[in-house]
């Protein structure tokens, strides 16, 4: 802050503080003997004539003392200008002072957690609970409070899993994120040809379809091969889902699977290396691998 603005704000709140001061000592000398002789200030409206008392006692001891607090706090804390304050107090110190004590209530359970392998870890109720809050604050608005996912968002409670559901895998999803990139075959195919490698791939996990469709599919595949695998099973390495089963990321009827493969999908799984730090994400990639294979 400038020496003008300090300067100025300083002058600004005095000055208000004393307006209202010499305002209240003003009122009390005010000689009112040349207003109406019956007490009242002469002003009528509609019948209703204003008395001119004296302000209630109680109304200016509270006033006065208004005044006397503002004054007091003004020595003690910053608020004029550049002035700190008799007591030093600053918000970043209360931020500083939050954050150790903290450290010292959690970064010991964290450093603990953090040297404990995620499958024991998953086994922790003390550490399960912390991190189920961490779930709630960060991951929930996503993949749901009960984890179980939702349209475009994977369910974490199963163990169909795009990435792995091994810690290591875990752990790199949650430190890096992940793109799942489901290229868009409108152009390349035309609606028909996508039509005909929906049906196929609908056959996959079983599904009646039209025969003569999905043999005319069943050519168009090999392009889908090559990240989904020659019979559909999917390839964690790429994200590409398992075309065989029945969980869908992005809905399984028949207009949702045409509307993947003509438009395609760009899934985003944001990187909580920078925002959880390390062993946060140690913690929740063992949260993630409790939900999916201990809790009950
Ligand atoms: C902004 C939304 C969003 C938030 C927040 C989010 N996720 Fe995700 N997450 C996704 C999406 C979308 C995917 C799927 C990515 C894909 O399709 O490639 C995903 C994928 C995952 C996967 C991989 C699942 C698999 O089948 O391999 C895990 C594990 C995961 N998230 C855990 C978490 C945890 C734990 C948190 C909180 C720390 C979290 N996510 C926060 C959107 C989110
Ligand atoms: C470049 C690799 C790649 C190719 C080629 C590809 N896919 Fe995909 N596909 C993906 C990925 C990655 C996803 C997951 C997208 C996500 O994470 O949201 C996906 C998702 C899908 C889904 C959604 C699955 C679900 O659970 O909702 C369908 C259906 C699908 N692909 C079908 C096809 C078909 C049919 C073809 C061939 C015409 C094809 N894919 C070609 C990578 C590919």
């Amino acid at each position: 802050m400038s020496n003008f603005w300090s300067g100025y704000i300083i002058v600004l709140a005095l000055a208000n503080i004393i307006g209202v001061a010499v305002l209240l000592m003003w009122t009390r000398r005010m000689d009112i003997s040349d207003l109406a002789k019956d007490g009242t200030t002469g002003h009528e409206y509609d019948g209703i004539r204003e008395y001119n008392n004296p302000l209630p006692r109680w109304w200016l001891i509270t006033f006065w003392g208004t005044i006397v607090f503002a004054l007091i706090y003004l020595v003690l804390f910053p608020g004029l200008g550049k002035y700190p304050g008799l007591l030093g107090w600053t918000s970043s110190g209360e931020l500083a002072k939050d954050e150790q004590l903290y450290k010292r209530q959690y970064g010991g359970l964290y450093a603990e957690f953090a040297r404990t392998p995620i499958p024991e870890l998953a086994q922790n109720d003390r550490a399960m609970q912390v991190a189920g809050r961490i779930f709630a604050n960060n991951c929930a608005a996503c993949h749901g409070s009960n984890a179980r996912g939702g349209l475009g968002y994977p369910n974490l409670t199963d163990k169909d899993w795009l990435y792995g559901g091994e810690p290591e895998k875990l752990l790199a999803t949650l430190t890096h994120g992940r793109k799942g990139v489901m290229p868009a075959f409108k152009e390349a195919m035309g609606e028909d040809g996508v039509k005909e490698v929906v049906a196929y791939t609908l056959s996959l996990s079983g599904r009646i379809v039209d025969p003569e469709l999905a043999k005319a599919g069943q050519a168009r595949f090999a392009i889908c091969a090559s990240c989904h695998g020659a019979s559909g099973l999917g390839n964690q390495a790429l994200g590409a889902p398992n075309l065989t089963d029945t969980t869908w990321l992005h809905g399984g009827s028949e207009a949702q699977v045409m509307n993947t493969v003509l438009y395609g999908r760009n899934n985003v799984m944001p990187a909580f290396d920078q925002i959880l730090g390390p062993e946060r994400v140690h913690l929740m990639a063992a949260y993630v691998y409790y939900l999916a294979n201990v809790r009950r």
